[in-house]
């Protein structure tokens, strides 16, 4: 028996580090997952091997660009076809960390540089919310998650545009929480410090690295995985009286 069993859910930004092992740990957990994101190419052969593992009727793959409505909408149609409902949508999906924009000063940042972020974390989130919502409301159930990252909670002195659309996913989520609670659906955001995954260590020096690993009181990353328990835990029906959080990863690096 898994914590996860029977429930029909959607991950977004599947070929991700985060969101691949968010695939896995729902697999594991006895859900039947659809699977989004842009490569579709990484995404079957993902998809490949986590068929191998688990029951192929439980794993689903589709071409998905949160940023589009159409291609939303479309996606959540094929699901409420496939499953006739859904559980939890789960939003990894997020603009992708390039270093000369995470490194900017406000001074330098454009307006565009921050719609570009905006459009994909947060109107990418609100889009997915947006569509899957109407069937969660029909069954009185539901489960929303956002990923957000600590600067938002902290703030800091770079990276302007993450830090926009991480902390706009915030109100996002409790938004959710007000105005669908009465109908049975819980929203959360994970705000997550320094995760392991290729996007957020390629191009940092060992030093860099090193220093990022002893930010937290544990001294050390963490793992897609450990992010990827958290979410599971959230969807299943454990959690039914938290709602609206947000859940800091990062080992104990921002207490509040
Ligand atoms: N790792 C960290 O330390 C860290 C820290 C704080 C917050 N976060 C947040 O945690 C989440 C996962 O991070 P990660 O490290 O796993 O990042 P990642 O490896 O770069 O994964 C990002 C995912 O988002 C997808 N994506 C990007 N634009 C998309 C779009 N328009 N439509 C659909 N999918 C899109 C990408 O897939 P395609 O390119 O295939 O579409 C990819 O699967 C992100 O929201 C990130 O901002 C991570």
């Amino acid at each position: 028996m898994g914590i996860l069993d029977g429930k029909k859910c959607i991950v977004t930004g599947a070929t991700g580090g985060v969101g691949r092992a968010v695939v896995e740990e729902f697999l594991n957990e006895g859900a039947y997952v659809v699977a989004g994101a842009r490569r579709i190419a990484v995404l079957e052969e993902l998809a490949n091997g986590w068929r191998k593992r688990f029951s192929p009727d439980r794993v689903h793959t589709e071409f998905l660009d949160v940023s589009d409505e159409k291609s939303v909408s479309s996606l959540v149609e094929k699901v409420l076809k496939l499953f006739g409902k859904i559980d939890a949508v789960v939003n990894v999906a997020g603009y992708v960390l390039e270093p000369e924009l995470w490194n900017k000063r406000l001074a330098e940042t454009s307006a565009e540089e921050i719609f570009a972020v905006m459009n994909v974390d947060v109107i990418g989130s609100f889009l997915m919310v947006k569509h899957a919502v109407k069937s969660m409301k029909k069954q009185k159930a539901g489960v929303f998650i956002n990923f957000s990252s600590t600067p938002a909670i902290t703030g800091y002195d770079r990276g302007l545009a993450y830090t926009l659309a991480k902390s706009a996913i915030i109100g996002l989520t409790k938004h959710i929480a007000w105005e669908y609670g009465r109908h049975g659906i819980r929203a959360y955001t994970l705000a997550l410090g320094s995760i392991e995954t290729e996007p957020s260590v390629k191009w940092l020096s060992k030093g860099e690295y090193e220093m990022l690993a002893r930010e937290s009181p544990l001294g050390r990353w963490g793992r897609p995985e450990e992010v990827a328990a958290v979410a599971a835990f959230l969807c299943s029906d454990k959690p039914s009286f938290v709602n609206g959080q947000t859940i800091v990863i990062d080992g104990g690096a921002v207490l509040y």
